[in-house]
């Protein structure tokens, strides 16, 4: 019998509003062709798609992670502002890069999408003083040539950034100008010195491991957290994983995921404890997500080219929906986390050039997540029966985060058992008289089906007013009480 038992005073953390961001590339056509086509008939007067901004507004996401990604460590972020823009080639993706689009631009959509950025600095190819004159541009008020050339720009007031990214996965060989932990740590110790000297009111994060396969895991970071622990705010973690062929182990990534964030934390507080340091770092996943790594790319030096454009299925959407739950239950050291990316490029958003948007089926859990994943994270008692994975003859078959916003209890659960139902007991006694609100459930007999330009609805959750606590095989659900009379 599986069952779940919930402690309503007993929080594990409430979640930080910046758990529910994104990311945005200036890679394939998420930025061209992706939020902004000024030739399509949903563009705004700023060349913004119209279709888009509504879906990614109703993903109520708080930061979006920009320019890069890998696009960021060779990229000058004075090519992409002012009058004069040149067209450049872009190393990471070998594409074209017009500028046309850069960080100004980027401003503006922020506004519209009531979102706010989480600026990338480039540590490949840039320097420290490149990233100081950035936040000079971005962040002064005024009075300097930089803040001033803003202005000319036509930007009375400053954009005020308040988060930073020390440039992006230093450690991968795929990186332009990466650097061996030590050489990393000290540049970007600097780095985040002179930008917060700059501006004080603003954060960084420090690149931790693109991934658990990296050789120089978990050593990395514990080298690289030594040389910057006083200096920044947050270690970086990237994640993504993709089905390798067994449904039954890819559905319970979860399992890797959680590992790697405890992996982390320990880092962490190892080295709190070696520094002696009084201060907390905690981690930002700024990207995550299933992505397939199969792209076959066409040529290289085109403009906006068809890439990484996944479509995903119902099996990938359970199985980020076992990330999502992850993340909600290492609220407590999990304090941003980008959803890689947002348009286009393995994204919950896909749109057709001169033609429609439309939702892919991870859209929906994310949606969930961020709409009802806010508040207060709580305990629970869980007791699940045992699949047979590649993670262990006795891996969870359900898993559940439980969270409590004001009188609403919001129960996200995974059967991750692709063979079987799971039926599963739901022990509210703890938490006192609850009225059941509604429920969503994701599933599908075909765990291969996708949305698409044709059937751009083929997959939607059900949503349904009578309580349904017997999952079928590969089922997401959130459920939703309400504390009756506090
Ligand atoms: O999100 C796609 C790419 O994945 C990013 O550019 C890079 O940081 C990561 O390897």
């Amino acid at each position: 019998m599986n069952k779940i038992k919930i402690f309503k005073d007993m929080v594990i953390a409430e979640t930080d509003p910046r758990l529910f961001s994104s990311f945005l590339e200036h890679l394939g056509r998420a930025i061209y062709d992706g939020i902004y086509e000024p030739l399509h008939e949903n563009a705004d007067q700023n060349g913004f798609r119209k279709d888009v901004i509504d879906l990614v507004k109703d993903l109520n996401i708080e930061y979006v992670r920009y320019p890069g990604g890998n696009f960021v460590s060779n990229y000058d972020w004075k090519d992409g502002i002012g009058e004069n823009r040149p067209t450049r080639l872009e190393l990471a993706w070998k594409s074209v890069e017009t500028n046309e689009f850069g960080i100004n631009e980027f401003m503006n959509w922020s506004k519209l999408t009531d979102t706010k950025a989480m600026a990338a600095i480039n540590l490949g190819t840039g320097s420290i003083k490149d990233a100081a004159e950035m936040i000079e541009y971005l962040n002064h008020p005024g009075g300097t040539y930089w803040s001033d050339l803003r202005k000319e720009h036509g930007f009375e007031k400053p954009h005020d950034i308040k988060l930073w990214c020390l440039g992006n996965e230093m450690d991968g060989d795929w990186q332009v100008g990466q650097l061996s932990a030590l050489e990393y740590g000290k540049k970007a110790r600097e780095a985040s010195k002179i930008m917060k000297l700059v501006d004080s009111s603003i954060e960084t994060v420090v690149v931790g491991s693109s991934n658990t396969m990296q050789k120089t895991f978990p050593e990395w970071d514990r080298v690289v957290l030594e040389e910057t622990y006083e200096n920044v705010d947050y270690l970086a973690i990237h994640r993504y994983y993709w089905n390798e062929g067994v449904d039954q182990d890819f559905i319970v990534s979860h399992y890797d995921f959680n590992n790697f964030i405890q992996t982390m934390k320990s880092t962490i507080n190892y080295v709190k404890a070696y520094k002696r340091s009084d201060k907390d770092i905690f981690i930002s996943v700024d990207e995550w997500n299933i992505w397939y790594l199969n792209d076959v790319k066409l040529k290289d030096w085109e403009q906006a080219p068809k890439i990484l454009e996944d479509n995903y299925s119902v099996l990938d959407a359970l199985t980020f929906s076992g990330l999502i739950i992850t993340l909600l239950n290492n609220a407590d050291i999990v304090k941003i986390a980008c959803l890689a990316q947002l348009v286009n490029v393995i994204a919950p958003i896909f749109t057709e050039k001169n033609g429609i948007a439309f939702k892919q089926t991870i859209y929906y859990p994310y949606y969930y997540f961020s709409k009802y994943g806010r508040g207060k994270v709580l305990n629970t008692y869980n007791q699940s029966n045992k699949i047979k994975t590649k993670y262990s003859d006795e891996t969870n078959a359900i898993i559940s985060s439980v969270v409590l916003n004001d009188k609403d209890i919001n129960i996200f659960i995974l059967n991750s058992d692709l063979k079987q139902s799971q039926t599963v007991l739901l022990d509210l006694s703890e938490v006192g008289d609850v009225e059941f609100i509604e429920q969503f459930i994701l599933h599908d007999e075909d765990l291969a089906i996708t949305n698409s330009v044709k059937k751009p609805d083929n997959v939607v959750p059900a949503r349904k007013l009578e309580l349904e606590t017997v999952l079928e095989p590969g089922t997401f659900t959130l459920i939703r009480y309400k504390i009756k009379g506090e």
